[in-house]
């Protein structure tokens, strides 16, 4: 999941985040892997997905920049392959006959996007499919108009979103011009339950914002996840739990046989 420079926390990740992995397994339906392929999982995170996509009979090999989240896969499923790699720049010794990845694209920045797509185009073999999810358009706006709307009213400046999340339009051009042909895109909606019902919109943040808390003193942090809290609690909480205004794009790019 990670492909920044972020450092990851794999221990809150799998025990508050789970929801991540848990969706997660519908793109697992889109990639449909059989046995005696081989694929890679690129940004695999704490290996949860990995281990399904093994199930299947696969050969799989889990990547992520984060070396706690690689460890943490390791210590998951020791049966398992896994190895610290940079999306932007890694490369196979033997082709992949699929490339899976939920979760991760967003945390490429939109300069980079090229570079991942062409090292994807490059890691398959022809006819090889790369299915993945990512945040799209307008993904988690609320909870970042809110906290942005919090740290202006203690006179903090702006946070800067570290999220790309494309349109339809814009990122099927992307896979496009990196080579591949695109035969599914999807948009939708998909609010996502936070696992703690009391914490659960504080904890998010904290995971994916920590920067931003980080920078701010005791008091401060609290009067902003409050306020936060405040602003959303009409929107975002609802039969007893938070959830998360998630909206994900879906794909299946193939290589084509012929450039
Ligand atoms: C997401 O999965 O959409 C996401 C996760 C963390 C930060 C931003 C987006």
């Amino acid at each position: 999941m990670n492909q920044s420079n972020r450092s990851w926390n794999a221990d809150l990740y799998q025990q508050k985040h789970a929801f991540v992995f848990h969706f997660g397994a519908d793109v697992l339906t889109l990639l449909n892997p059989k046995p005696d392929e081989r694929i890679l999982d690129l940004g695999c995170g704490t290996g949860e997905l990995t281990a399904q996509i093994a199930e299947s009979g696969a050969e799989v090999v889990g990547l992520d920049a984060s070396p706690s989240m690689i460890a943490k896969a390791r210590q998951s499923f020791p049966h398992l392959s896994f190895q610290e790699g940079d999306a932007r720049n890694f490369g196979a010794n033997q082709p992949f006959d699929a490339l899976f990845s939920n979760a991760t694209l967003h945390w490429v920045k939109e300069t980079d996007q090229p570079s991942v797509l062409s090292a994807a185009f490059n890691a398959l073999k022809p006819s090889g499919r790369f299915v993945a999810e990512l945040g799209g358009q307008g993904n988690v706006v609320r909870i970042l108009n809110a906290l942005a709307k919090a740290l202006n009213e203690l006179g903090m400046p702006q946070p800067v979103n570290p999220n790309f999340f494309p349109s339809v339009g814009q990122y099927t051009t992307m896979l496009e011009t990196a080579g591949f042909s695109v035969t599914l895109a999807q948009f939708f909606d998909r609010d996502t339950p936070l696992t703690d019902p009391e914490t659960g919109l504080s904890d998010w943040i904290a995971m994916f914002r920590g920067d931003v808390l980080a920078a701010l003193s005791d008091h401060d942090r609290q009067t902003v996840l409050a306020n936060v809290n405040n602003q959303l609690r009409p929107t975002n909480f609802r039969d007893g739990y938070w959830f998360a205004d998630y909206k994900r794009l879906r794909f299946i790019a193939v290589k084509p046989l012929e450039p």
